[in-house]
């Protein structure tokens, strides 16, 4: 999950990193209160998770309440890259000496975590790394020792950093090295790290992606969802611990297994050029042990997607049978029937593996409306797609 730059901050301050005064505002009357709290120049900035929000006129300065309720109101709504503006972080404008660049991030290809730092900041970092490479020092930091406050002064070194900033940039990346592991982030990074006037080090601009594999031991990160951004079935699935992907076709698809259901798709793809570029609405993967009430609540969001107009259930029996798997489809039908949820699509389905007979006999025997049989994955496909082609 990526997070936005004020929640960067929020876990930038939690561990030591230098951040000016800032609040969040939804309103321009709220970013006007703001500036007159943090008082003197501000800066009113864009938060969304997108970058160049400097480039399209999403970072601001205002000299005062009065101007930061106007920068805000243009910012407040924009659109950057497909992301709407709901969200501005009015914050204490700096007196920048020099802009720094410095981040943590997982380096896949080595097994290992990268530092990197650099003396060309506020820019986009890419073009340093290929215009000029020697301006971004690298240091791989073992995940067992962590970043030592001497190997961080030598990357400082490295990225040619003046001598009288190297310190307090080591001691940065020391704790930016904390944000990163307490954290469980992948990505940390400070574009630009700015030398003051004055002196000082200060966060400027923060961008962290935490990993959500470690959600069960981040109590502290749910919050910072965007519940607005997310699609409302994708939170219903999530809520019941399902595995669904919104796409942009038509043939709703669940399977047990994120191998068989990500082939399913494929199939259902192919077999839909037949009828006019047919295509899977959504991916649902109920996983191994697929229970009746799991069926169910795969089913109801699925026909809850207004898109769908046919589903796929392709359904490969293994320590869960298929005979089980068949009976959970009739008992979820039931449920949602019950549930006051109308079929009005078709289901087809097809059951191989562990029991397959058995299933099938059960589904046959149950006579559901809409619900239809296949025996193969090949031709459960084209029928799933046929049937959504004519928007049945
Ligand atoms: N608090 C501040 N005081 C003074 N100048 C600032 C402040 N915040 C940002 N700036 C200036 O604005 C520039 C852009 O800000 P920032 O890095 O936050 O946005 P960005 O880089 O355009 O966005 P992104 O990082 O999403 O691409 C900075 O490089 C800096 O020069
Ligand atoms: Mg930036």
């Amino acid at each position: 999950m990526d997070l936005l730059e004020h929640q960067a901050q929020e876990l930038f301050a939690k561990h030591g990193v230098p951040v000016g005064r800032g609040r969040v505002a939804t309103t321009p009357d709220e970013a006007s209160a703001a500036a007159a709290e943090i008082g003197g120049r501000v800066v009113v900035k864009a938060q969304v998770k997108t970058g160049g929000r400097g480039k399209a006129g999403g970072v601001r300065l205002a000299g005062g309440p009065d101007d930061a309720r106007g920068v805000a109101a243009a910012i407040l709504g924009m659109d950057i890259k497909g992301h709407t503006v709901h969200k501005v972080l009015v914050t204490e404008a700096s007196d920048i000496a020099e802009e720094y660049y410095v981040s943590l991030l997982l380096d896949r290809s080595n097994r290992s975590f990268l530092a990197l730092a650099s003396r060309e900041g506020g820019v986009d970092i890419e073009q340093v790394a290929t215009e000029n490479p020697d301006a971004l020092a690298r240091l791989a930091v073992d995940p067992v020792d962590g970043l030592a406050w001497e190997d961080a002064l030598r990357l400082a070194a490295d990225a040619g950093l003046p001598d009288d900033v190297r310190d307090p940039v080591a001691t940065v990346l020391v704790r930016l090295w904390n944000v990163f592991r307490s954290e469980d982030a992948t990505l940390v990074e400070i574009n630009p790290l700015a030398r003051l006037a004055d002196g000082t080090v200060l966060a400027l601009d923060g961008k962290v992606t935490v990993d959500d594999n470690a959600r069960y031991r981040q109590p502290g990160h749910p919050r910072f969802a965007d519940v607005t951004a997310t699609d409302p079935l994708e939170s219903r699935a999530a809520a019941k611990n399902l595995n669904y992907v919104k796409l942009d076709g038509s043939v709703g698809v669940i399977g047990n297994g994120a191998g068989l259901v990500m082939s399913t798709l494929d199939v259902v793809a192919y077999a839909g050029e037949e009828f006019g570029g047919v295509r899977p609405a959504n991916f649902l993967d109920i996983g191994g042990g697929a229970s009746a009430q799991v069926m169910a609540d795969g089913l109801e969001i699925i026909l809850g997607d207004p898109d769908v107009r046919s589903v796929l259930v392709n359904v490969f029996g293994g320590i869960t049978a298929c005979d089980a798997v068949a009976d959970g489809i009739v008992q979820a039908i039931g449920l949602l029937t019950e549930a006051g949820e109308t079929i009005s699509k078709p289901v087809v389905v097809r059951l191989d593996g562990n029991n397959a007979a058995e299933g099938r006999r059960i589904l046959a025997e149950a006579a559901l409306p809409g619900v239809i049989s296949s025996g193969t994955m090949d031709g459960a496909a084209r029928l799933a797609a046929e049937l959504a082609g004519k928007g049945a």
